[in-house]
């Protein structure tokens, strides 16, 4: 059977190694990583077999967002370094074949940007409609009741103007006016100082939320996140990013990723359906990153692989030949994944089987600093510890509204909290596992350092930063892992994740066990495994039971097929 045509393009062809720069690697002994550290890093990147990098936020920000926060699109936080800087890193990273994406935040500023702080001076000033400054209802009452979706109010409250301003995140994140057609003119004045300068494209930030509708009506009563169904995929996002396409994007050969919480592929495809009206190359899709809990996964609960086989199964097909899947597993948002959906027990091998799971579908592949080493949840003791907003505000509400105990709040932020993923990369077995020389990182290293760290990968031929670097190349070197098109087998099956890819007379048969246990696994109809060939699998020698085998714990195992 021959598969649709797919265009091509190299964006889709991309894996792409995301660095949330802080904890990165520190170069200068601060015990903050910073672009120096980078620099000196980018030979380990190559090394990986990526094509390019998505930098988080590097913009001069107070940090309450870690970088979310901008007060200077075109600025470095002196933290991480300068613009020269940058620009060096960038050329360095050009002519290493390396391709550079940006973080694009533009829902929002830092309530320290220059336009906040004019648009503060009173209803007059030209920069006061950059943002949503509102009377209150009654004295001391919001707006609307919109909730932030960091658990706590969405307003805040200007006692010298008698205003309130919207923000959807922290309150030091107040929410921009798209509306206002000199906050899109400075929007596009952003992008093409970026695009200028040779960045190869952009991650846009919560960008299905710069809409809100008219007249801000009140919101669906939750306790967190109240007033969603009113700015996200609000009623002017296509059109906006139809002038931001048109007016700059189209000038530049340049790839867009929006990040689009609660999007499902259908409505996706309305921002990234292949075409003349494209808007977005690729969403980031969020409901495969659910698959062990609710509401934002602070309702932990067993993780479900029919679940994640679902989103997955949904997102190849309704996708494919119309539009671009992006592939994650974790970012800086996301605890780590072999703390979830695998095995802290059989840590090695979950971390290759869950790279297998999601690299070999259709799609750009993403790979999160440190989970190429196969990093852990960090597990802090105590409520103290943790410096992420959305965690300290999350806890506190957990606390007020079901008057939880600390050691429960405990229990639920090791698995949820978004700091997990954000301790520094672990280097070596060194002090501070070779992140910085400082007496103390800025956050706290995982103490699992010495047994985890990338020195002790690069030495072991099997280890999981070695698997990643075979999984890369395999992509690489196998259109079909790209353009192939997707059909999952055993779908009821609880424990194994089995599917198979198929671009014209090849096929790839792909095999992970999300079990502990020993799982059966017969050959679907049509293949016979003496005919493939093995090119992936995480353990030496397979159980090999009639045309199958039993896979062992987190067992993965790839057969290639060709006619
Ligand atoms: C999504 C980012 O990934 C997250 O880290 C940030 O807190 C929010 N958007 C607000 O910018």
């Amino acid at each position: 059977m021959a598969s649709k045509a797919i265009s091509k393009a190299w964006y889709k062809e991309m894996c792409v190694y995301q660095i949330w720069c802080r904890s990165f690697k520190d170069g200068n002994g601060d015990g903050i990583g910073d672009l120096a550290g980078v620099r000196e890093k980018l030979p380990y990147i190559k090394s990986l077999g990526v094509d390019a990098i998505w930098f988080s936020p590097l913009y001069k920000s107070p940090q309450a967002d870690y970088g979310y926060d901008i007060s200077d699109y075109r600025d470095i936080n002196p933290e991480y370094g300068t613009l020269e800087e940058f620009r060096q890193l960038l050329d360095e990273a050009h002519s290493m074949g390396l391709k550079v994406i940006m973080d694009l935040v533009v829902n929002h500023t830092s309530d320290q940007h220059e336009w906040f702080l004019e648009s503060r001076k009173g209803a007059d000033n030209p920069y006061h409609d950059y943002y949503f400054w509102r009377k209150g209802r009654a004295p001391g009452k919001a707006p609307n009741n919109w909730l932030s979706t960091f658990a706590g109010p969405g307003w805040s409250y200007d006692e010298d103007l008698d205003e309130w301003f919207l923000h959807i995140f922290t309150p030091q994140q107040p929410d921009l006016n798209h509306d206002n057609p000199k906050v899109r003119e400075e929007v596009k004045d952003i992008m093409r100082y970026w695009l200028d300068m040779g960045v190869d494209g952009f991650r846009e930030d919560v960008i299905t939320y710069i809409s809100k509708k008219d007249g801000l009506p009140n919101g669906f009563p939750i306790p967190v996140a109240c007033g969603m169904e009113h700015y996200d995929f609000g009623p002017n996002l296509e059109k906006y990013l139809t002038e931001y396409r048109r007016e700059v994007l189209d000038n530049y050969d340049c790839v867009t990723i929006g990040e689009a919480p609660m999007i499902t592929p259908k409505k996706a495809l309305r921002l990234i359906g292949e075409g003349p009206d494209k808007l977005l190359d690729m969403v980031i899709p969020f409901d495969h990153m659910s698959c062990d809990g609710f509401l934002i996964n602070w309702i932990p609960v067993k993780f479900n692989l029919k679940k994640l086989k679902k989103c997955y199964a949904n997102w190849q097909k309704t996708l494919y030949g119309k539009g671009w899947n992006m592939l994650y597993i974790e970012n800086h948002d996301q605890p780590r994944i072999v703390s979830r959906y695998g095995s802290e027990l059989y840590r090695a091998e979950s971390a290759k089987m869950l790279a297998a799971a999601y690299m070999l579908q259709s799609g750009t592949a993403f790979v999160y600093q440190g989970q190429e080493i196969g990093m852990t949840n960090l597990h802090l003791q105590s409520l103290d510890e943790y410096v992420d907003f959305q965690t300290i505000s999350t806890t506190a509400l957990m606390k007020r509204l079901l008057h939880l105990s600390d050691k429960t709040l405990v229990k639920i932020a090791s698995k949820a909290s978004r700091d997990n993923s954000r301790s520094p990369v672990q280097w070596t077995g060194g002090k501070n596992a070779g992140f910085t020389t400082a007496d103390d990182a800025w956050f706290r290293v995982n103490p699992n350092y010495p047994e985890i760290n990338v020195e002790k990968d690069e030495k072991d031929p099997d280890s999981v930063l070695n698997f990643y670097k075979k999984l890369i190349a395999f992509r690489k070197d196998n259109p079909l892992v790209i353009y192939g098109d997707y059909k999952e087998h055993y779908r009821s099956n609880k424990r194994m994740f089995c599917y198979e890819r198929r671009y014209g007379d090849e096929r790839l048969l792909v095999v992970c066990s999300f079990s502990d246990i020993p799982v059966r696994f017969n050959a679907p109809e049509g293949f016979d495994l003496s005919d493939g060939e093995c090119v992936l699998n995480n353990y030496p020698d397979p159980i090999i039971i009639e045309n199958g085998f039993a896979l062992k714990p987190y067992e993965t195992r790839v057969y290639r097929f060709r006619a």
